[in-house]
């Protein structure tokens, strides 16, 4: 399955500015914005962001005022207080350098387990799986997995299954390989069956499980 994802990454994937590097702070600052926003929605923030602040040094140079400002219209502005917390933390305590490990990343505040193994793999190649709504839904259907995903049971038995899919070869490319697959071709509507490279060997789609798949349970 990991081979076929990777294959289709690079002939889909899509053109975005933090892909271009691997500078953990352009990675960073990417992936705290996605989080709950759309990579459309979330662009022309990142290009406003890294336009105004450069580098970490920059960013927490920066008044708060300042950096609310820019953030405004993104929402769950306690993302953006964080930002700028860990921008001066890195700077003040750290001399301005990024912790290189998913344990030591985790430790950042505003930094979860999403955030943590985005960095880790994508900059460093530690091998550590990211787990995300698109993330939820390729690999509940691809392997027929009904455990809801907002169970304690189901997040930890998707985090393991993504674990065990990831390979120490390319990680980020995994990673994100599995992300773009969720968002531009397993979509949660209509998704694209019919041209699935994964489409022989999927559980949901062999037993018309489709549309029920991912499962969230009510609270
Ligand atoms: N959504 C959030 N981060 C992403 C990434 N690095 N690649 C694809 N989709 C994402």
């Amino acid at each position: 399955m990991t081979f076929r994802l990777i294959s289709w990454y690079f002939q889909n994937k899509r053109e975005l500015p933090w892909r271009k590097t691997k500078d953990p702070y352009s990675v960073w600052l990417s992936e705290i914005m996605l989080q709950q926003t759309r990579v459309a929605q979330g662009l022309p923030y990142f290009l406003k962001f890294t336009e105004a602040f450069p580098t970490v040094f920059d960013l927490a140079k920066a008044d708060e005022t300042e950096v609310l400002k820019l953030w405004q219209g993104l929402g769950y502005y306690s993302r953006a207080r964080n930002l700028h917390f860990t921008a001066k933390f890195i700077v003040e305590e750290l001399n301005g350098v990024f912790p290189k490990a998913y344990k030591e990343l985790l430790k950042l505040k505003g930094v979860g387990d999403y955030t943590a193994s985005a960095i880790a793999s994508i900059c460093y190649n530690e091998p550590v799986a990211v787990v995300d709504g698109n993330v939820y839904r390729v690999l509940s259907r691809y392997f027929g997995v009904d455990t809801p995903i907002n169970s304690t049971k189901g997040v930890k038995e998707f985090k393991e299954l993504a674990q065990s899919l990831i390979g120490v070869s390319q990680p980020g490319t995994y990673n994100q390989a599995i992300m773009d697959f969720g968002a531009l071709h397993c979509k949660p509507q209509n998704p694209l069956c019919n041209e699935c490279p994964l489409a022989n060997s999927c559980v949901a789609l062999a037993k018309n499980q489709i549309k029920e798949l991912p499962v969230k349970e009510k609270k």
